[in-house]
C-alpha cells in the first residue's frame, strides 16, 4: 500500500471507462452517500442487466476475509474486482473479451501515464490487470468507517455521543434474547472478520429464514446462498453475515434487496423468519429446515423496537461518508465520467 496506489484506484473507482458503454463505474454501484451501497433491491449492469444481489456496502471491507454475500472463494479485493468488470453472471460493467480496448484507452490517458508510474514505479508504470486490481484494492483498503456515534461513545469514552434510546438499543441488540450480536460481532458487526492477530479467519454463513419455498427451505433459483458454491444441501439460503456499519444509508436490505426498511428488518427477526403469503416464492420462513437456530423469534414493545432501530442508526458515520479523500478526483466533463450514471434512487 501507497499514497500513490491510493490515488490511483480512486481514480479507477469513479471511472466509467470501466465499462462497455462508458456508463457504469464502480461508484455507480457504490455511492459514498449510501455507505458505498445503492438504493436499488437489485443491482443494474450495463445494458440494463439486473443482478441478483444487492449491492454491498464497503465500509472496512479490507477487513473481510472472504467478499461478497454467498462465495467462499472470493478471498482479496484484488481478484473480487475482476468479477464486476469481466463477470458474465450477471454482466455488470460488460468488459469480457476487451481488455485490449480497455487498456488502450487507459494507456492513452496522460493522467492515468502519470498515475500508473507514480504507483507502480517497481513495475515501470505497467498499465495492467495486476497493477489495476492491486491500485482499487488499495483504495478500497482505505474506506475505514470508526467515527460514529456509537464508535465515539463505546471506543472513545464520549458518554454523550449517543442517546439514551440508543443506549437503550444496544443492550438489547447485545442481549441473548434478541441473539444479534452472535452473528453481528466484533467491531465490524460481522462473525465474518479476519485481523494480523488471529490464527485463521472467521467466516459466518447463515439462512435467517428470508424463505421457506415448497415447505422445504428452498430458497429462489436465482440467488440460493452458499449451496450455489458447495452444493450440499445444508447451505441453502446461507449468506454471509452482512456488517451493520452504516446500515440506515444502505437500505433496501438483505442479499436480493427484499426488505425495504429496518423496521422491517427487525419484524422480520421478531417473527422468527419471513412470511411470504402467495406467488412463486410463498412460504413460512420461521418453519424453514436449514434456518439457523439463533433465529426463534422474540416479542418487542414498540419502544423497543424503536430503541433497537435507534441503535442501528448510531452506525451512521457522517464524517466516513463526507470524507473529501473518498470523493471522485475527477475535473467536471472529463472522458472519465462524461457518460457515467449513477444508480437511480
Ligand atoms: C452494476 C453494479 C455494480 C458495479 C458497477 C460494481 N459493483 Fe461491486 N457489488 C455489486 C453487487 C450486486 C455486489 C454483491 C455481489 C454478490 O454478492 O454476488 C457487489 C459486491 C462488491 C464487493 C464485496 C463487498 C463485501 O462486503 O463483500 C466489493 C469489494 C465490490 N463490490 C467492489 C466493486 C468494485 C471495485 C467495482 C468496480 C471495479 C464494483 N464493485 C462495481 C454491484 C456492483
Ligand atoms: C444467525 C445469524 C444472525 C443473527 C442471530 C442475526 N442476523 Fe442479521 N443477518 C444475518 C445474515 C446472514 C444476513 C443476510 C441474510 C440474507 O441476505 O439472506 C443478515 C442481515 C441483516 C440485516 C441487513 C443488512 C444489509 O446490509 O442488508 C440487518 C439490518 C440485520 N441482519 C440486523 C440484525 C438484527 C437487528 C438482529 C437481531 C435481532 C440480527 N440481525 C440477528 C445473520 C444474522
Amino acid at each position: 500500500m501507497s499514497a500513490e496506489k491510493v490515488a490511483l484506484g480512486r481514480h479507477l473507482f469513479y471511472d466509467a471507462r470501466l465499462s462497455r458503454d462508458g456508463t457504469l463505474a464502480c461508484v455507480s454501484c457504490h455511492l459514498p452517500q449510501h455507505g458505498f451501497a445503492d438504493r436499488r433491491p437489485l443491482a443494474v449492469g450495463v445494458d440494463g442487466e439486473r443482478a441478483h444481489r444487492n449491492a454491498m456496502g464497503l465500509a472496512n471491507v479490507g477487513y473481510l476475509p472472504v467478499l461478497t454475500w454467498s462465495n467462499p472463494n472470493l478471498t482479496s479485493l484484488e481478484f473480487q474486482a475482476l468479477i464486476p468488470i469481466f463477470g458474465t453472471h450477471p454482466e455488470e460493467m460488460g468488459m469480457a473479451g476487451r481488455e485490449e480496448t480497455l487498456f488502450a484507452t487507459l494507456s492513452a490517458d496522460a493522467d492515468y501515464q502519470r498515475l500508473f508510474r507514480a504507483a507502480f514505479p517497481e513495475r515501470g508504470g505497467e498499465i495492467s490487470l495486476f497493477t489495476l486490481t492491486r491500485a482499487l484494492a488499495a483504495f478500497q483498503r482505505t474506506l475505514i468507517s470508526a467515527t460514529s456515534p456509537y464508535d465515539r461513545y463505546k471506543y472513545g469514552g464520549d458518554e454523550m455521543a449517543l442517546s439514551e434510546q440508543a443506549k437503550r438499543g444496544e443492550a438489547l441488540f447485545f442481549d441473548h434474547r434478541l441473539e444479534c450480536y452472535h452473528c453481528h460481532s466484533g467491531f465490524n458487526f460481522t462473525n465474518t472478520w479476519q485481523s494480523s492477530r488471529m490464527p485463521f479467519p472467521e467466516v459466518g454463513f447463515h439462512n435467517n429464514g428470508l424463505y421457506n419455498i415448497g415447505a422445504e427451505g428452498a430458497y429462489p433459483r436465482s440467488a440460493p446462498g452458499l449451496i450455489e458454491h458447495t452444493g450440499k444441501a445444508e447451505d441453502m439460503g446461507r449468506f454471509r453475515t452482512p456488517s451493520l456499519r452504516n446500515v440506515e444509508l444502505t437500505a433496501p436490505y438483505m442479499h436480493d434487496g427484499s426488505i425495504a426498511t429496518l423496521e422491517e428488518v427487525v419484524r422480520h427477526y421478531e417473527a422468527g423468519g419471513r412470511r411470504v403469503h402467495a406467488g412463486p416464492n410463498a412460504g413460512i420462513g420461521a418453519d424453514s429446515p436449514f434456518k439457523d437456530f439463533l433465529i426463534q423469534g422474540f416479542r418487542l414493545a414498540d419502544e423497543e423496537r424503536a430503541d433497537l432501530i435507534a441503535f442501528l442508526r448510531s452506525l451512521t458515520d457522517q464524517s466516513f461518508i463526507e470524507n473529501r479523500a473518498f470523493s471522485d478526483p475527477w475535473p467536471v466533463g472529463h472522458p472519465a465520467t462524461q457518460k457515467r450514471r449513477m444508480s437511480s434512487e
